[in-house]
């Protein structure tokens, strides 16, 4: 937005590094933080600008490090905290921010807030967490389900009251109706910020608050109990247990404490309604930048991208995260088909995104062409699997990065805690497609440069979309220098019309062609070829 003060997040690329598949520097076949620091390199080199890493803190790892037992330590199967600065430092050296991942909505139940609270219903912490009587039935006090299967409510015989988890009965729920509980989450955050951290991403942002009165959620849809936890889970309107209108005072609060650093607050606001989402980042007062998760649900549908991301830019752009992927959704190449259409099509997507104003993020892996890993049934390691019998995990995007096409793809020197997949081949690691003209990494590369360097990408003036009808969706970008350029990115959908040969675009002025997804693209004067799921940087030059 013209005028407003630019922050360094502004124009930024963000990349999620998911810790426990990136490197691992000892051998134990699990990734580490020193694996990470050696890999920064490549990262920078990549032409990322932002890392976002996955919790490493102490954990029992019943949902892999997103139940913490202390918010300021480091799983020793990580590293320690000194290696969490060493990172954090060897980061800035090369240029790069670092975002740290905070579970603020619940504790691991071995956290010793919970373990006290345990004790019973006079505990010093027994109110961190929410308990609530039996209904008068002896069951669960409202309808509320977990994300991951079964009720969101477990009963604590102890006591005979039951303890609220959106998430497993491992992950109780802190109760932010508690100012200890505020207070203790403003030293942490304070506490992480002063040891270098540029920001962090706030896990299940939207719904640390809960209804005070504990009413039970509308259900919108009859679901069979043996129906798939998500499915059971959006069976009913969440207007209960998530996006309470309190819940941004938090985020203002933790706004004035990221001031003091410079330092960033970004939300996974699982929201998909774009007007719910917009709240979080509205004001610039509360959270800095909400994940637009929209972008993982749209499906090779030129409509379909063109109504979701143009209502979403529309909305405020600027202050939106957009994933191509992360560590719970099926990744870009296998959403949009798999192999090498899959694969194509995503890094097609991928320059729309960075042809947006806001954040793109790449998952690990994705600037490699990865689809999903190809995982035996016997090797379910995440709790949605292993609980509930054929739902289908986040195993699959889980799968160690490809760093060298040797055995042990250089992520270990050990046994792989999860098993690469059978799918992965010794030319899809990063060794193998570097420097490799047309590779997914190069290509990667050159679109991460190519934004760097277009002003209007970095940090834009406004923006206009150019068709609302056709096979092709295009973005026009005016920088806020004005000596700069307009840009113009588009991407040309091939899905149901069945289109096999290149769609014909009218540039708004002349263009030159600055960045191709593909080969095979023409920009003569005004008229623009774009071959089938090929996205474009366009330069205009009058
Ligand atoms: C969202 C995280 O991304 C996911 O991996 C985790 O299981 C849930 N929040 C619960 O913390």
């Amino acid at each position: 937005m013209n005028g407003d003060p630019v922050n360094w997040w502004h124009g930024a690329v963000g990349y999620e590094v998911y810790v426990r598949s990136f490197a691992d520097s000892d051998g134990d076949g699990i990734g580490d933080l020193r694996g990470i620091r050696d890999r920064l390199p490549y990262l920078a080199g990549l032409g990322v600008d932002l890392v976002w890493v996955t919790p490493f803190y102490p954990s029992p790892q019943a949902d892999h490090g997103y139940d913490v037992s202390d918010y300021l330590g480091v799983e020793p199967t990580y590293g320690s905290v000194d290696d969490a600065t060493a990172l954090i430092e060897r980061a800035h050296e090369l240029g790069l921010r670092v975002v740290f991942d905070l579970v603020p909505n619940h504790s691991s139940s071995q956290h010793p807030w919970f373990l006290d609270a345990l004790i019973g219903r006079d505990a010093e912490h027994r109110d961190f967490y929410v308990w609530r009587d039996p209904a008068p039935d002896g069951g669960p006090p409202n309808n509320w389900v977990s994300n991951f299967g079964g009720p969101a409510w477990t009963l604590d015989e102890r006591s005979g009251q039951y303890y609220m988890h959106l998430f497993l009965p491992e992950q109780p729920d802190l109760n932010w109706a508690n100012d200890r509980v505020r207070t203790a989450f403003a030293d942490i955050i304070d506490t992480w910020f002063a040891r270098g951290v540029d920001g962090i991403r706030i896990d299940v942002a939207h719904a640390l608050v809960k209804d005070e009165q504990f009413r039970d959620n509308p259900l919108l849809v009859e679901v069979a109990a043996s129906s798939a936890p998500g499915d059971r889970f959006k069976a009913f309107d969440h207007v209960h247990d998530q996006d309470q209108e309190g819940v941004l005072d938090i985020y203002r609060e933790w706004n004035r404490i990221a001031a003091k650093h410079d330092a960033m607050l970004l939300g996974e606001v699982y929201l998909l309604q774009t007007e719910r989402l917009r709240r979080y980042v509205a004001d610039g007062d509360g959270l800095h930048l909400a994940f637009a998760f929209a972008t993982l649900h749209t499906t090779w549908d030129v409509d379909e991208i063109r109504t979701t991301l143009g209502g979403l830019v529309e909305a405020g752009g600027d202050d939106f995260a957009w994933p191509l992927g992360s560590h719970d959704d099926p990744r870009a190449a296998t959403r949009f088909g798999g192999g090498e259409v899959g694969a194509r099509r995503a890094r097609a997507y991928l320059t729309l995104l960075c042809g947006l104003p806001g954040v793109p993020f790449l998952y690990q892996g994705d600037e490699l062409g990865l689809d999903d890993g190809d995982l035996a049934d016997d090797s379910a390691q995440d709790p949605i699997a292993v609980r509930n019998p054929g739902a289908a995990g986040r195993d699959p995007v889980r799968t160690p990065m490809l760093w060298e096409a040797v055995e042990g793809f250089g992520f270990t020197t050990g046994t792989p805690w999860l098993p690469f997949g059978a799918n992965r081949r010794p030319e899809q690691a990063a060794a193998a497609q570097q420097g490799v003209p047309g590779s997914p990494l190069e290509r990667t590369r050159d679109l991460l440069r190519a934004r760097r360097e277009l002003p209007a990408l970095r940090k834009g003036a406004g923006s206009q979309w150019l068709a609302d009808t056709g096979p092709v969706i295009a973005l026009r970008r005016h920088p806020e220098d004005t000596s700069a350029a307009d840009v113009v990115t588009a991407l040309h959908v091939a899905d149901g019309t069945g289109a096999t040969g290149p769609a014909s675009f009218r540039l708004p002025a002349p263009g030159r062609l600055v960045y191709a997804s593909d080969d095979g693209v023409e920009v003569d004067g005004t008229t623009l070829r774009l071959p089938p799921d090929t996205a474009v940087f366009v330069e205009l030059t009058s």
